[in-house]
């Protein structure tokens, strides 16, 4: 072949590549409302940075006429390109090609990008729009998704993954997002489901459609599968590009300084106006958290699962931290069995990759309730003292009002391992609440008194001021210190920074066994 004959052949191969199945279906997935693959890592990557990998990979199977369905790169997009400046891996299934169904070379492609990925040391980004397994490939397939699973979990606490669920993602397609660290959803364009509303209809009899099953406002805020929502395929994309710049590349990292425009010693003389003088009376724990933190930094993870917990990323004197605040607003913030599943995954991400923990603690105990007890409340709520535990980062915490019981040591302990404790001259520290606590000491005085309930206020009000002030935990040292609120948010940078070089071992094992 001469040498012009063998550029040519490129070219043109090159040209069929970037139209994938064809501007037929590349308009039908228009109409759809859906970008194409290689549109989606487009606006995703900055501008000339994408690197392909593997772009001729095609199919190897045969049956049911796969021979004449070659398409190079088999239904995905991979590779490599940078995130503000920040080198990732990525792949974006093409379902223009086969619905984007995952066969033997798919799986191949993908995984390689996995690796290179892991071995780099850099995030791994995968975006979803696949029918599932290819059904022609059968068993091929099966193991490709296999692989890809193994994959995700080995790379789980070295690089930070992400999904980006983008059309559906269905049956055993959809284990791979679940091990990832973060799934994003789109309304009306991502669906993900282990059977469709078809075979539910037909096995339960059940009615629901695409939408109202596995999208995103299901998973945001019912299953708490997935952890951010949003209206269009740019917003999406402009998060994800957000939340990656406030984290490390892999666990060896740590995570990105900036310079914060929010003055380090701004006081926070109006957080006081911020909780109500009726303890009864919830807030919005967001407020505290503007307040404190660098203004508008708050990149909120499942803000609407579990809401009775708040946690995401923030920043706080320019250093990325994790936020795991009790929310007043919703079950007068005690903690529930998905509460504690939120938490504890979150509390563990932060702890792979080197983001302190700053809990913000105004919590009344664990939720009592007969569906909390039998669905498991003492395993799932052990996941948070497990994490906090297990966590080698900074942990710092700062008591606002209520810390009671088992919700205290899993919030703001020194003993499970919170190296400052901060309390507002608000805090009320104790077993329980002073109202509970004194109705069983106080039981047989308030009986015998002329006026039961008249003792009773006395009994709880002397109970509150003697024993659940924060200045008698700060005298045994598991308060690290009162503070004055008008420099909370001094005082929090100045702990977050004295701990910021913090080291600590633990005994060598293969691996722990959360409570699960
Ligand atoms: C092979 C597939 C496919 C699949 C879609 N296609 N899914 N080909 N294997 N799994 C093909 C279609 O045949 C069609 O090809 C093209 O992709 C576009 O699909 P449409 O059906 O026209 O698109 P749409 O109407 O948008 O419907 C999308 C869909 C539907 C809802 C995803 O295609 C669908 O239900 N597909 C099957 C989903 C499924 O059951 N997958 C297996 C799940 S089990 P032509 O050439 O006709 O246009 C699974 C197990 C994984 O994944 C286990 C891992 C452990």
């Amino acid at each position: 072949m001469a040498n012009e004959q063998a550029v040519k052949r490129l070219k043109d191969h090159k040209a069929k590549m970037l139209e994938g199945g064809g501007a037929d279906r590349i308009e039908v997935q228009h109409k759809k409302g859906k970008l194409t693959s290689r549109e989606r890592i487009n606006i995703l990557l900055d501008e000339g940075s994408f690197i392909e990998q593997q772009p001729y990979i095609t199919v190897r199977a045969t049956d049911f006429g796969l021979e004449n369905k070659k398409f190079s790169g088999d239904g995905v997009v991979s590779g490599s390109g940078k995130i503000g400046g920040k080198q990732v891996f990525l792949f974006s299934q093409d379902f223009t090609v086969l619905g984007g169904s995952l066969g033997e070379m798919q799986a191949e492609r993908i995984v390689e990008a996995q690796m290179l990925a892991l071995k780099n040391g850099t995030p791994f980004i995968q975006i979803n729009d696949s029918g599932g397994a290819r059904i022609q490939e059968g068993i091929l397939s099966l193991h490709g998704y296999a692989k890809i699973f193994k994959a995700n979990t080995i790379a789980s606490g070295v690089i930070p993954q992400f999904t980006v669920i983008l059309g559906p993602c269905a049956g055993g397609a959809v284990y791979s997002p679940a091990i990832t660290d973060f799934i994003l959803m789109v309304d009306n364009v991502s669906n993900m489901y282990i059977t469709g509303p078809d075979v539910i209809r037909a096995v339960t009899g059940e009615d629901i459609s695409h939408e109202a099953l596995g999208g995103a406002q299901a998973h945001c805020s019912k299953s708490g599968n997935a952890h951010f929502r949003f209206s269009t395929e740019q917003e999406c994309m402009d998060f994800l590009k957000r939340l990656i710049s406030y984290l490390p590349s892999n666990n060896m990292e740590l995570p990105p300084v900036v310079e914060t425009k929010d003055p380090v010693d701004r006081e926070t003389a109006g957080l006081m106006n911020l909780l109500p003088d009726d303890p009864k009376r919830p807030y919005d724990v967001r407020d505290f958290i503007s307040e404190i933190f660098d203004r508008d930094s708050l990149l909120e993870v499942q803000e609407d699962y579990a809401p009775n917990v708040v946690v995401g990323f923030v920043k706080l004197g320019g250093r990325t931290v994790g936020v795991f605040a009790n929310q007043p607003k919703f079950y007068a913030a005690a903690l529930d069995i998905n509460s504690s599943d939120k938490a504890a995954r979150f509390l563990r991400f932060c702890d792979a990759f080197n983001i302190p923990i700053v809990s913000l603690v105004d919590v009344p105990g664990f939720l009592p309730g007969v569906a909390q007890e039998h669905g498991g409340i003492i395993r799932h709520g052990a996941k948070i003292l497990y994490a906090i535990a297990e966590a080698t980062v900074p942990k710092i915490a700062l008591i606002i009002r209520k810390a009671y019981g088992g919700a205290f040591i899993a919030m703001c302990s020194k003993a499970l391992g919170y190296d400052r404790v901060l309390a507002l001259p608000t805090a009320e520290i104790g077993v329980m609440g002073a109202e509970g606590a004194a109705n069983i000491i106080f039981r047989r005085d308030i009986k015998a008194a002329d006026d039961p309930e008249k003792m009773r206020q006395e009994k709880i009000a002397e109970f509150k001021d003697k024993v659940m002030n924060p200045f008698i935990a700060a005298g045994y040292g598991y308060v690290d210190d009162v503070i004055d609120p008008e420099y909370t948010r001094i005082e929090m940078i100045r702990s977050l920074e004295m701990n910021i070089r913090k080291r600590e071992d633990r005994p060598s094992k293969k691996h722990g066994n959360i409570p699960l």
